[in-house]
């Protein structure tokens, strides 16, 4: 047996195209393992298919081929049984879109409380303030509704109310990218110290490199539905073998939450999914592009000569030049 918590193998999601209509993949063959306790971070441009595959974790994808593993049994999509459910919960970007505005924050936990039958309905009250305890909020905040609190504290509350059920995989889509950049660093920390305390396995997804290199143990580079790079953090940082991480690394110091745009690529436009070039689907922004780029796609393949368990996903990984990491900005 495995002794990844989460194991998915050749994941593929398929859509209609919003604009043509025709059928798109959203995810493209992904295999991606979580450890127990483990944190991997999943990173790419809006549009890689990072939250669909998020929702493919969570159950909330209906249409889904491959396989999914967790805990060694398989993860069923559809009628997934509600003790499945309970044990893998997810964070949202928006956590004022993911909260409902007219329940008191006792309310959203208790109402997890009693449907995950988590403690006896005479405890649901206590163990509501220890879940605020957890994400460090004041047990005053219980009667407010989540207008009258800041985005950092709704953020908080919604970390509680996945935590309510008490799972043991959390899937975090992009939980700081709404945030001010002010209360961001105080939000990752947060899913550091529910890692260490409680022995949590994290998906956490961001399109900020600069954000997963101080939380997670693996990165996973996601491009147009695939895995370009993984690997473990440092090697993906200080040794990235993809020209799409190395772009990618390089876009550190520039990075805004809402203008991620990549430079040093030929165009800066991600393709569309329905016009995906052919072989190497990052060779229309790669300036390492060839021939052979264009004709055949490369595999997700083991290097080398690199640390264990990292992969790239281009046929030059072993020859193209090592890009240097940037200096890193200072982060609060
Ligand atoms: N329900 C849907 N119907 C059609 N297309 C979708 C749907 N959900 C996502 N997509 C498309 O799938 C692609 C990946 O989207 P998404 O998973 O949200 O990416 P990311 O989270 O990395 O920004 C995008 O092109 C998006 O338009
Ligand atoms: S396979 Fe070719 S186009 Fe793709 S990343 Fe490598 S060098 Fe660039
Ligand atoms: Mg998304």
């Amino acid at each position: 047996m495995s002794d990844a918590l989460l194991e998915l193998s050749d994941i593929r999601v398929t859509f209609r195209s919003r604009r043509s209509h025709i059928p798109v993949r959203a995810v493209d063959g992904v295999s991606l393992k979580v450890g127990r306790g483990e944190i991997v971070g999943l990173v790419g441009e809006s549009g890689s298919g990072k939250s669909t595959l998020a929702r493919v974790v969570v159950g909330l994808c209906e249409t889904v081929d491959g396989e999914a593993n967790f805990d060694g049994a398989p993860l069923t999509v559809r009628d997934r049984p509600p003790e499945l459910r309970r044990r893998i919960q997810m964070v949202f970007q928006d956590p004022y879109s993911s909260l409902d505005p007219r329940m008191t924050v006792r309310q959203q936990l208790a109402e997890v409380l009693r449907v995950h039958r988590v403690v006896p309905r005479e405890l649901v009250g206590s163990t509501c303030e220890d879940l605020l305890t957890q994400v460090h909020l004041p047990g005053q905040l219980l009667p407010a509704r989540p207008r009258q609190m800041s985005g950092g504290q709704r953020q908080r509350v919604a970390i509680a109310r996945a935590l309510a059920p008490r799972p043991e995989l959390l899937v975090a889509d992009e939980p700081v990218s709404a945030l001010d950049v002010s209360v961001q660093a105080g939000i990752v920390r947060l899913f550091a110290e529910l890692r260490r305390k409680l022995g949590l396995s994290i998906l956490f997804i961001a399109h900020d490199l600069a954000v997963v290199r101080h939380l997670c143990d693996r990165v996973a580079v996601m491009y147009m539905g695939r895995l370009l790079e993984e690997g473990a953090t440092v090697d993906v940082f200080e040794n990235a073998r993809h020209p799409y991480t190395q772009t990618l690394l390089q876009a550190i110091p520039t990075l805004q939450p809402a203008d991620f745009s990549v430079p040093g690529t030929a165009g800066t436009e991600p393709p569309r999914l329905s016009r995906l070039p052919s072989g190497c689907r990052f060779r229309d922004r790669c300036k390492y592009a060839q021939q052979l780029c264009e004709e055949s796609e490369p595999a997700l393949a083991e290097l080398s000569d690199a640390g264990a368990g990292h992969r790239s996903a281009c046929h030059f990984s072993a020859t193209l030049p090592l890009a240097r990491p940037p200096v890193e900005p200072a982060r609060s």
